[in-house]
């Protein structure tokens, strides 16, 4: 089996918060902290490296019809929250923005169903050096080959590289990576998924790096592996986005060599 991971640590906190029905709080308030806080942010700042959008300035990029029409529909991995009353949304809306009346909150706070969940968490942060890197020791991210059957390791290398850590002579780190590997029948385990956003490809049995690309943006997907024309051929979607890199929308392809 050839899997990729990370080495990354994360720091996730508790916090309790205020959801009882039969106080002042805004509703709008309560109900953010019960579904959008673990992304956003209990103080809806966001996320430092961006995945999750600072929410506290959202009103002055987009309309209240935009915040519901996201609300409802979602984009990209913010799920749909389609399933809120009208007047729940409305109230989370009307928190977004400032303009959450006293009166209008109680009677929400009084129709709402929401679970009474007493805690939630202040989102996914990573925990980070002051450069901004990993606050553990290197690995980062790795890629190996395990023989199930004797329950071993056969090879693991570092997956991705931080060229300004290189060119300081600190070994390849690897880097945080999503999207896994795919392996040919010709010996070949092709992946892109790491933050420098090559695809590489790897020898199957020595784990020896064989070739990489620089993609349009991170490859942050499985390529898939396919024939045309009596013809191999290696996709990758190169989506990008992640960690802090640049987004993109292409789909890159290769012909392999007979
Ligand atoms: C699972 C994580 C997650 C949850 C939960 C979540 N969101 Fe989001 N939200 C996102 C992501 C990711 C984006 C960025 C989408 C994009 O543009 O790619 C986003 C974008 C937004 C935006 C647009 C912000 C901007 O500057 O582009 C608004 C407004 C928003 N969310 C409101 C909410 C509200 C209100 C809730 C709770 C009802 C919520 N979100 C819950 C992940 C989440």
């Amino acid at each position: 089996m050839f899997v990729n991971a990370n080495v990354m640590p994360w720091i996730l906190k508790m916090v309790e918060i205020n959801n009882s029905k039969n106080n002042n709080e805004s509703a709008g308030a309560m109900i953010y902290s019960v579904h959008c806080a673990v992304c956003h942010g209990t103080e809806r700042e966001g996320d430092p490296t961006g995945t999750y959008p600072d929410l506290r300035k959202v009103s002055a990029k987009f309309s209240n019809k935009e915040i519901l029409a996201l609300i409802n529909n979602g984009k990209r991995f913010m799920p749909s929250f389609k399933q809120l009353k009208q007047d729940e949304k409305e109230a989370i809306i009307a928190f977004l923005n400032g303009s959450e009346s006293r009166q209008v909150s109680a009677s929400v706070r009084q129709d709402t169903n929401l679970p009474v969940v007493p805690y939630t968490h202040t989102g996914y942060n990573r925990f980070l050096d002051k450069e901004g890197y990993p606050a553990v020791k290197p690995p980062w991210g790795t890629l190996s080959a395990i023989d199930l059957n004797k329950g071993i390791i056969l090879w693991q290398v570092p997956l991705g590289e931080y060229p300004e850590l290189t060119a300081r002579g600190i070994p390849q780190t690897g880097t945080e990576n999503y999207g896994g590997p795919v392996v040919t029948a010709g010996g070949i385990v092709f992946i892109g998924a790491s933050k420098d956003e090559y695809l590489r490809a790897f020898d199957k049995d020595t784990g020896k790096e064989l070739w990489k690309y620089k993609l349009p943006a991170g490859g942050y997907a499985t390529p898939s592996v396919y024939e045309a024309g009596g013809k191999q051929y290696i996709v990758i979607a190169c989506g990008g986005g992640k960690m802090g890199t640049k987004s993109g929308d292409s789909y890159v392809a290769f012909a392999l060599k007979k």
